[in-house]
């Protein structure tokens, strides 16, 4: 495979709290050194990238994808969504199984992974069901998902209603020492609504989904983690009652974690005024105290990851009226965009804890072997102009859905290049 020196960036890397010039030596597809030191001669590398006034990061990962394949092709494939991750960034992603079918079984597993490894673009992790066909009832067979190379569990999309088969799950996953990522709902509440209860919702005659529809959830799941030491992991937390239940939980020594898609810390539900469907997601856009206390979360580390909830939906699809539109928006290819506009250009985060988010702290939880670039490690590396403006245009995206209530937003920030197992695999400008 040969050598590749990155050189003369910024190079971030929380895992081994660097943050300084330097260069990155890649060989044979691992990271050999960061620096000068020791590192071999320039001129003996195969490939050098100038990455003067990029920032160098562990390969990003997006620890909540939807890639609706098998099933829901119509929508993406892990070929579409695989790419669209390389163009957003993204080294590795973790598909979540709300396909048709579901993946429940170790051979729905192995489907994933050779279909992702003919598409030969970005790790795919794969992400098992907590209950067998999504249905609540009775739980998937947890340990042969494991061996089949489950990274975790989920039933997003929906929450695991039964609160004695998540407790069965919370203690059968610590086990495998897995987490369960947990779509937090309350069902009864939330039931027919199409987007926040509140006075938006009101004056567009709308059905509201109350933020309590996710905090007596988020609340529930807590103690359901405290009482049997599982790894509760909540998802796509938008309100904020549920930062601080989570915060609280963490002071009192919980095993809880917690993710920020970017949507929900940049829009508020004044979005869905022109009854735009791409502005519909499930849980939904808030209100501006919600938003705060999601940039907060996240700047003071109750929110560990920012994760995209990347849900595409075919164009016709979210086409129809606002109550009839199924809920999710694109994100792989906005994410760092979104990310580096709202939290490090305002200065509400820096570059280190930006990293930590999008790389170091999915990799930890997730138990996988990425997300730090120590001598040794998978060269799984993004490049990002962290000055870079942009227009986002979902005409251009890799994606096969265009569902994202950003087109034609100026953002600043992008990723210039995404490097996997030391192979350069998007560079801006040559897709
Ligand atoms: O907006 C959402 N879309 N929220 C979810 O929980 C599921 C997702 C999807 O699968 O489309």
């Amino acid at each position: 495979m040969g050598t590749l020196l990155i050189r003369g960036g910024r190079v971030v890397d929380p895992s081994q709290g660097i943050d300084r010039i330097d260069d990155v030596l890649v060989r044979d597809g691992l990271v050999v050194a960061i620096g000068h030191a020791g590192t071999q001669p320039i001129g003996k590398a195969d490939e050098t990238i100038d990455a003067t006034g990029l920032i160098v990061t562990p390969g990003l990962i997006d620890m909540h994808v939807h890639l609706r394949e098998p099933g829901r092709e119509e929508d993406e494939t892990i070929e579409t969504g695989t790419k669209a991750a390389l163009a957003g960034g993204f080294t590795s992603v973790v598909c979540i199984p709300n396909t048709e079918p579901p993946i429940d079984t170790q051979s729905t597993v192995e489907f994933i992974h050779q279909k992702a490894a003919r598409a030969d673009t970005c790790n795919v992790f794969v992400v098992g069901c907590v209950s067998r066909n999504r249905e609540g009832k009775e739980l998937a067979d947890i340990g042969q998902l494991v061996e089949a190379g489950a990274v975790a569990f989920s039933d997003d999309g929906a929450p695991v209603y039964d609160a004695e088969l998540m407790r069965r799950a919370l203690e059968y996953c610590r086990m495998f020492d897995k987490p369960i990522l947990a779509h937090e709902e309350v069902l009864e509440l939330s039931r027919g609504g199409v987007m926040n209860e509140g006075l938006v919702s009101m004056v567009l005659g709308l059905t509201g989904m109350p933020a309590a529809a996710e905090e007596v959830m988020i609340g529930r799941d807590i103690a359901l983690a405290e009482v049997t030491g599982g790894r509760l992991h909540v998802m796509h937390v938008s309100t904020a009652g549920g930062v601080d239940l989570i915060r609280a939980a963490k002071a009192r020594g919980a095993r809880v974690t917690g993710e920020a898609c970017p949507h929900h810390f940049t829009l508020t539900d004044e979005a869905l005024r022109g009854f735009d469907s791409n502005a519909k997601m499930s849980p939904p856009l808030r209100t501006a105290a919600d938003v705060e206390a999601i940039i907060a979360g996240l700047a003071d580390g109750t929110l560990d990851c920012i994760a995209t909830d990347h849900a595409p939906h075919a164009r016709e699809k979210k086409m129809l009226e606002l109550d009839r539109a199924p809920f999710g928006i694109l994100g792989l290819e906005t994410a760092v965009g979104l990310s580096v506009t709202r939290l490090v250009a305002t200065g509400r985060i820096g570059w280190p804890r930006l990293v930590e988010a999008m790389s170091t702290l999915p990799a930890r939880i997730l138990g996988l072997n990425r997300g730090t670039l120590r001598p040794g490690a998978v060269a799984d590396i993004t490049l990002i102009d962290p000055d870079r403006s942009w227009q986002v245009n979902v005409h251009a995206f890799q994606s096969k859905s265009v569902n994202s209530p950003f087109h034609g937003w100026t953002l600043k920030g992008r990723a210039v290049a995404t490097i996997v197992g030391g192979r350069v695999k998007y560079r801006l400008g040559s897709e």
